[in-house]
């Protein structure tokens, strides 16, 4: 961010983080203030005459009426370009471990350090030569941002021209000039982008993968398309937390991104720790190098909470322009709308439904919409998946929150609260989750994995449904007084859950399951199913059968499986 311009202003009213002000000179709407003597970060959210109604991203104790306001004539922007990688951010992108660094585990108010290090040299490798005519997305040059990720430097939009001059080969900083081009504008590898605003694509794509999450019960049974969305509600201590752990370390995308939103400070502060060391299973390089953290615990603004989706999901949009498939996780967009509900409250808005906005929705519509696989303005393919938890009060899946969420995402994980309580994790309920398989997904499997992927899923649903039926029958009438054949499908649903639906966050061997080996489970069992139908209608009893339950339930860990 800029330093101050001007004085614009002087404070008149504090009310937690917002505050109100005289202004002294014409401010823009969503322009970015600096509030007192500290130069506390705010942004303008509301304007009536001369009065300016400003949020403060900041704790805004000390500040009082008569203190000055400054303009610093830009919006709230973010900075795009390498060193993302690896980076913890706070909602409005300050770097919480270089401010850690610098001041101590307290964030200081008014802390001005700029988002990418502004030091640190790339070793830039130019792509194109003076006198090419350039345009947005056009690729300049590479730098190595991690050793594992190139990271294009890509005009920026809104720019095009002829290049007159391009830098060589060798250490830049992100702000030194790397191209210059006839008019006499200057290119840097550092970019600037709203938060609110959509990022520009050539074409926006239908999806045609999976993202494979190496969790059995949600890529075989509720897939995910790659560049889709999905929502994970889940009541307290159903597992929200560690299934999006899981998926940062298992899920098969080039960049993660984690938003932890009003979540336990302690929560964050361990995936601060433990990130760093965690070994990426695919590069085999450490997982830092391909995430980005962005952090507002519950004890952070509740202003820049709000942010957090946001800024998240811009940088998200910037990697899938450079390119790569980005997956971002955000725990959980509850905390996030009860943000926007305090905000609201404190800005005298009519609220609507549980004293939400009326515009929930479509500040969720917003959000979520960014999701997609594209064809970038550089010509090549990009995705940006995005996983949220929810967090409804109660387990309540009515809650507004839940409801708008479900409108706008193809996917929808529902943590039951009995599987948690009984220790069965994932906790993802087969009766409550649903997702929309697009024929994309169903090819990729098909063609990759196995041709019969959909049959075998099909027959699987249907066999857990029948076996939910059982279950209840069998606890009216108990499950002694059950004809031969429905015995035998609840003792195999049984061996099902533990044998396949089931799965170890903690086991190293069963943490992540290939595409193939859910396969393999899925068709083992699901021919174990129709051999001892057949057996049953043949009169054998299901007590009878020669089928070693215990082997099946273990096969998940099983060496021989591919
Ligand atoms: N996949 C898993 N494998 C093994 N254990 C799990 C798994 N998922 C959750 N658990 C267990 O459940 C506990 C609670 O999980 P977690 O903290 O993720 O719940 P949550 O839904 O995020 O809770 P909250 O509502 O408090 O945020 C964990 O500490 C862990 O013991
Ligand atoms: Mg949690």
């Amino acid at each position: 961010m800029s330093d101050p311009a001007a004085r614009a202003g002087v404070i008149t009213e504090i009310s937690g983080w917002v505050v109100r002000a005289r202004a002294e000179v014409p401010l823009a709407l969503r322009e970015v203030v600096l509030v007192g003597d500290e130069r506390l970060i705010g942004e303008v959210i509301a304007l009536n005459r001369g009065e300016v109604t400003i949020q403060v991203y900041e704790e805004t104790e000390g500040v009082a009426p008569g203190h000055p306001l400054y303009a610093t004539g830009e919006p709230l922007s973010l900075e795009l370009g390498p060193g993302l990688l690896g980076g913890v951010f706070d909602g409005v992108q300050r770097p919480l471990r270089m401010l850690a660094e610098q001041e101590g585990d307290f964030i200081g108010r008014g802390s001005r350090l700029p988002a990418l290090d502004r030091e640190k040299l790339w070793d830039f490798k130019p792509a194109i030569e003076a006198g090419s005519d350039v345009e947005p997305g056009r690729v300049l040059g590479t730098v190595m941002e991690t050793p594992a990720l190139p990271h294009p430097i890509i005009v920026p939009e809104g720019v095009s021209g002829n290049v007159k001059w391009i830098a060589a080969a060798g250490p830049r900083r992100i702000t030194d000039v790397i191209a210059r081009l006839d008019d006499g504008r200057e290119l840097t590898m550092l970019q600037k982008w709203r938060a609110r605003v959509r990022r520009p694509v050539r074409e926006r794509l239908v999806p045609d993968a999976p993202l494979i999450t190496g969790q059995r019960v949600l890529d075989t049974f509720f897939p995910l398309a790659r560049g889709g969305t999905a929502a994970m509600p889940g009541g307290f201590g159903t597992g929200k937390t560690v299934t999006q752990h899981q998926l940062c370390r298992w899920a098969e995308a080039d960049v993660i991104i984690f938003v932890g939103c009003g979540e336990r400070g302690n929560e964050i502060t361990q995936l601060i720790d433990e990130l760093p060391r965690l070994i990426d299973p695919r590069t085999k390089r450490l997982l830092a190098e391909r995430s980005i953290l962005i952090a507002n615990t519950s004890n952070m603004p509740v202003s820049a909470r709000e942010a957090s989706l946001f800024t998240g999901v811009t940088i998200g949009e910037y990697y899938r322009d450079l390119g790569y498939d980005v997956l971002l996780l955000a725990d959980s967009i509850s905390r996030w709308a009860e943000a926007l509900r305090e905000i609201s409250g404190r800005l005298g808005e009519m609220p609507a439904e549980e004293g939400y906005p009326p515009y929930l929705s479509s500040a969720l519509a917003a959000f979520f919409e960014r999701a997609g696989r594209v064809v970038t303005l550089s010509g090549g393919h990009g995705s940006l998946t995005v996983i949220t938890a929810i967090s409804p009060p109660a387990g309540d899946l009515t809650e507004p929150v839940t409801r708008h969420a479900a409108r706008f995402v193809r996917t929808f994980w529902t943590l039951d609260r009995q599987l948690a309580a009984a220790r069965v994790f994932p906790a993802v309920s087969t009766r409550a989750s649903y997702s929309e398989v697009p024929p994309g997904v169903t090819n990729w499997w098909s063609s990759q994995v196995s041709p019969g992927w959909a049959a075998a899923r099909e027959e699987a649903m249907t066999f857990l449904e029948e076996a939910s039926r059982i279950e209840e029958t069998a606890r009216l009438v108990g499950a002694d007084s059950l004809p031969e054949r429905e015995r035998f499908l609840l003792r195999l649903a049984d061996t099902f859950q533990e044998g396949f639906l089931q799965q170890n966050a903690y086991d190293a061997v069963d943490a992540c399951c290939t595409p193939a080996r859910q396969m393999a489970l899925l068709e083992t069992f699901m021919r174990v199913r129709r051999e001892g139908l057949e057996q049953i209608a043949k009169g054998t009893a299901a007590s009878a059968l020669p089928i070693d339950f215990a082997a099946l339930q273990r096969m998940k860990t099983a060496k021989e499986l591919p």
